[in-house]
């Protein structure tokens, strides 16, 4: 099967800084790739090689032809106004003409429950809502492939359980996912498969459920299940 996305020996340096190193990585359509590891391990670098905002150091980084793709990070970037302008931007900017964006924005909104806040300042929004904002403004463009990095770190519990539903509605909707996460429980409830980085390189590449089998993960990967066994402890 084609891969939507196709990393071959990725690298990626600042200087003397190593971020990435060896990344080869496939990602077929429907997948919900989970990337893990300790701060500074590498995930949003990975993260930002794929969505194309870096290019590698070394190495290709290949995506389907056509293929539409967004991003949501941790901490929305919002404009002041109003929350639907905010969509009907994000729709102009991949070249929506404004009026047919601003009915494809309101039909976001709803999607992720947020019609009664259209006309609410998007940054008088909880944080919670901010991130379903974000959401919205992501799942307008229909993409494909949408990479989400911590998306809910900086959120109450409240804000968590609605983002995480979200993440399985597009998820079943057919949206491929590569998301970042600090939660192992969320990584259990969301992924089809976890990638597991360590000073920017990939320890563990497994499906789900091999990764959350003890033995099998410590056959494996000695450090991931040491990753493991202590974010558990
Ligand atoms: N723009 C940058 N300049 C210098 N070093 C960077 C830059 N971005 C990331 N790094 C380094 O790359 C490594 C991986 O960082 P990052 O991808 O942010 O990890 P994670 O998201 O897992 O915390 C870290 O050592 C970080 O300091
Ligand atoms: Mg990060």
């Amino acid at each position: 099967m084609s891969a939507l996305l196709d990393l071959q020996g990725v690298a990626l340096r600042f200087g003397p800084a190593v971020a990435l190193q060896d990344i080869s990585l496939r990602v077929a359509r429907g997948e919900r790739v989970a990337l893990i590891g300790a701060n500074g391990s590498g995930k949003s670098s990975l993260l930002r090689v794929m969505h194309g905002l870096e290019r590698p150091s070394e190495g290709l980084a290949r995506h389907e032809a056509g293929a539409r793709q967004a991003m949501v990070f941790q901490r929305p970037w919002l404009m002041r106004g109003p929350a639907l302008n905010n969509v009907v931007l994000g729709l102009w900017l991949a070249g929506q003409p404004w009026r047919a964006s601003r009915e494809r924005a309101a039909q976001a909104l709803a999607h992720v429950g947020l019609a009664e806040q259209a006309q609410r300042p998007a940054r008088a929004l909880s944080s919670g809502q901010q991130q379903r904002l974000a959401l919205a403004r992501a799942w307008a463009l229909a993409p494909e492939l949408l990479f989400l990095d911590e998306p809910t770190s900086n959120l109450d519990p409240h804000g968590k359980r609605d983002v995480e539903a979200l993440m399985a509605d597009f998820g079943r909707q057919g949206m491929t996912l590569v998301f970042a996460s600090h939660n192992l429980g969320q990584v259990k409830r969301l992924a089809s498969r976890v990638v597991y980085l360590e000073h920017g390189r990939i320890l563990a590449d497994l499906p789900v459920h091999q990764f959350f089998d003890r033995a099998l993960l410590e056959r494996n990967s000695h450090e991931a299940a040491l990753f493991v066994k202590g974010e558990l402890a």
